[in-house]
């Protein structure tokens, strides 16, 4: 079960001469045995230079829920390719996707469009502080809201930090230590802090901004309790102050209008990106008018040069089309069968003296090591008794096996994905087990 890495490997030593780290993402450093190099990708499957093929479940880091290559989406891309490119102006294409928007997701009354998903935070934080005149931020521990200056605080803590709010950590090197007087970085799912926190300090406050599922890192597939993201609603309201739901990984994948309309709690501002858009790299913003207006005028400022770019809003046109059309059945397919991975990978764990962990929420899956027998509610929690070893060697024995999961033990599922996908990836999932219960994961 070794895979040869060795066009990789090299490629991978030239790459690192002229790009640090030999990577253009941070991210994307952490893979066994270093970096891999692909060359093609069709439906649930890649391929890596050294031909090697996976089944894939990390699809860009959840972007691809329509697949690889969609034949579809590569036409409608094409087709406005040919027919222009950069107009820094308007096209017809912006008015359908954002009208597709405002249709599935029951917040976006209106809708902005820009590139990556840090970009959206960043005009939502804009937005929120120009509609109050107000400056902090209220952000939970654990949650990812992209990697930009003014958010970027207080994703990890201290070991032992004890209070609601604890010496902030950047995430970087580099970042202006002023911006942390603007953050404040609760516990989620912790209904009392955020009230304590609200009662001496609402007046400062721009914004509260959550992931409505916490999905990111280690920490991923934490769903919020019973009530909380409508309490939170509850006290945004009360102190009159914009929530804001960072929904990059759950919108149009955990339901077609994303975890606003799956739990009933609907933001007055909502971030988008990966699955909005597909293959395409787009993102967007969509929120209340009495918000989303401020940006009509000159005040409150959002530029760029390759916002909406045309071949990408034809191809996220297409993209929706695909998952919502015929009252969603392909987005429920998706859901089923992450349902059946879900199953499957949770009847491996309880077979296993590992502690192998599972969470998910509606088409994606988290495997976690962590011998802490609590349910993960939080990034504390979930951090509790990690195992970053058996993360890696779990990471290693999948890939060996053709099967494709982020480092952090994420699985994304897509539309191109089937049944026999999941059978043969659950076959491949035990025996990646076994092998590590073999060479010492027990020990
Ligand atoms: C919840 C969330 N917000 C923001 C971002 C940043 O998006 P991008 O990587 O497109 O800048 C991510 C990226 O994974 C994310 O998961």
């Amino acid at each position: 079960m070794s895979m040869n890495y060795a066009i990789s490997d090299a490629l991978y030593k030239k790459a690192s001469n002229v790009i640090p780290g030999g990577v253009s993402s941070n991210n994307r450093a952490n893979w066994q045995p270093h970096p891999l190099f692909y060359q093609k990708a069709r439906g649930a499957y890649v391929w890596d230079v050294d031909e090697n093929k996976y089944i894939d479940y990390v699809l860009g880091r959840g972007p691809l829920i329509t697949g690889h290559s969609h034949p579809r989406i590569l036409d409608a891309i094409a087709q406005q390719y040919q027919a222009g490119q950069f107009f820094a102006g308007q096209t017809e294409l912006e008015i359908v996707l954002a009208e597709k928007i405002k249709a599935l997701v029951p917040g976006a009354e209106m809708v902005r469009f820009c590139n990556s998903g840090s970009e959206a935070v960043h005009v939502a934080l804009r937005l929120a502080r120009s509609a109050t005149g107000r400056e902090k931020i209220i952000r939970f521990e654990g949650h990812y809201h992209g990697w930009l200056d003014n958010i970027a605080w207080g994703f990890s803590t201290p070991e032992d930090t004890a209070q609601d709010t604890g010496a902030l950590l950047a995430m970087s090197r580099g970042q202006p230590a002023g911006d942390a007087g603007n953050i404040l970085a609760l516990r989620w799912n912790d209904t009392d802090a955020l009230e304590r926190v609200l009662a001496s300090q609402a007046g400062d406050i721009a914004a509260v901004v959550t992931e409505p599922i916490m999905f990111n890192s280690f920490w991923s597939n934490i769903l919020p309790e019973k009530n909380y993201l409508a309490r939170m609603r509850e006290l945004c309201d009360h102190y009159r102050i914009p929530l804001i739901f960072d929904e990059i990984q759950t919108g149009f994948r955990t339901a077609i209008g994303g975890a606003q309309a799956r739990y009933g709690v609907i933001p007055d501002i909502a971030t988008f990106a990966k699955a909005l858009g597909g293959p395409v790299c787009l993102a967007a913003v969509g929120g209340k008018e009495q918000y989303m207006r401020l940006l009509a005028g000159a005040q409150t400022l959002h530029t760029g040069t390759y916002n909406a770019f045309p071949p990408f809003l034809a191809g996220a046109i297409t993209n929706l089309e695909i998952l919502a059309d015929n009252g969603g059945a392909e987005l429920a397919r998706i859901h089923l069968l992450s349902e059946s991975l879900r199953a499957g990978l949770q009847d491996i764990a309880a077979g296993t003296a590992l502690p192998l962990q599972v969470r998910a929420s509606p088409g994606a899956v988290t495997t976690t090591f962590r011998a802490a027998p609590a349910v993960a509610r939080d990034y504390r929690t979930a951090r509790r008794e990690l195992s970053h070893p058996l993360f890696v060697m779990w990471h290693a024995a999948l890939q060996a096996r053709g099967v494709r999961i982020t480092p952090e033990g994420l699985w994304y599922v897509s539309t191109a994905h089937c049944a026999a996908d999941i059978d043969y990836t659950l076959e491949q999932a035990a025996a990646a087990v076994a092998a590590l219960e073999q060479t010492g994961g027990l020990a």
